[in-house]
């Protein structure tokens, strides 16, 4: 198969990018390294299954290949960058989804949308679940990312309920492992900085707050095992 991996050079999208090579697929991986870096991916360089095309996804440029799937990652995910680029986090997650929705459409093949659990905001319900549709504020230095990500999700729904392409959404909960970014202000980027200088970990509140977190494998693993599965409801 030939899969379109956007943000395929960042934390996540690098290791699906790994695990895809690794199942003998092509690979072709559109990022515009704001976040991302290329050494995630530099190993797959010289490989023919492989192809990096330096792009923004609001902006692709057009695709000659046959493709099978498409896995849409990209978007800045941490706090600190987000909030640094507020305007362009909010137009990639808007229309940098719709572009790849289009893609799915005019080619006729499934499409895995990476939102995030921050559509449920602030959340009044723990744990959430996927029929809690949260406390989000429209208007605050979190918004570009979660309205976002939430208009992201609305694009999914709208495409596959009017024109009824193949749409999954994965709202990805707090996901570690190699390639995390040192001092992106992530919770576990930090413990493990923290962790390295040998200082005390940093932990907020009183403490008995809770989280979700994954291990990288298991979430790339999560994603591949979903994109067969389109678990939108009507
Ligand atoms: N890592 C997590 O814990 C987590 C949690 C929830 C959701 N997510 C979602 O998973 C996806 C990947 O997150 P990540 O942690 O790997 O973040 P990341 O910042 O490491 O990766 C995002 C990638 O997208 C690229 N990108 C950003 N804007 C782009 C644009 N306009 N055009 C092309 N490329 C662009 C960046 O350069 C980067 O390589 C994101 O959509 C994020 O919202 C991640």
């Amino acid at each position: 198969m030939t899969v379109l991996v956007t943000g395929g050079g960042g934390f996540l999208g690098s290791h699906l990018v790994d695990t895809l090579i690794a199942q003998d697929h092509r690979v072709i991986c559109l990022d515009n390294f704001s976040t991302g870096t290329r050494q995630n991916i530099h190993h797959h360089e010289g490989n023919s299954h492989f192809r990096l095309i330096e792009a923004d996804v609001c902006k692709t440029p057009p695709l000659e290949e046959t493709l099978d799937q498409i896995y849409h990652l990209a978007c800045p995910a941490s706090p600190k960058y987000y909030q640094r680029f507020p305007l362009e986090t909010a137009l990639t997650a808007a229309l940098g989804t719709k572009e790849m929705l289009e893609l799915a459409k005019t080619r006729s093949i499934p499409i895995l949308i990476g939102s995030t659990s921050e559509v449920y905001g602030d959340p009044l319900e723990h744990p959430q679940k996927e029929t809690y549709w949260g406390n989000v504020n429209p208007f605050g230095p979190r918004s570009c990312y979660d309205e976002g990500k939430r208009f992201g999700e609305t694009l999914g729904y709208i495409y596959k309920t009017q024109y009824n392409v193949d749409v999954r959404v994965a709202r990805i909960f707090n996901t570690y492992g190699p390639r995390m970014r040192e001092g992106d202000g992530r919770v576990m980027s930090t413990f493990f900085s923290q962790a390295k200088r040998n200082e005390p970990l940093t932990v907020f509140g009183d403490g008995t707050q809770t989280r979700s977190f994954c291990y990288v494998d298991d979430m790339v693993r999560g994603l591949i095992l979903l994109i067969p599965h389109s678990g939108l409801p009507e």
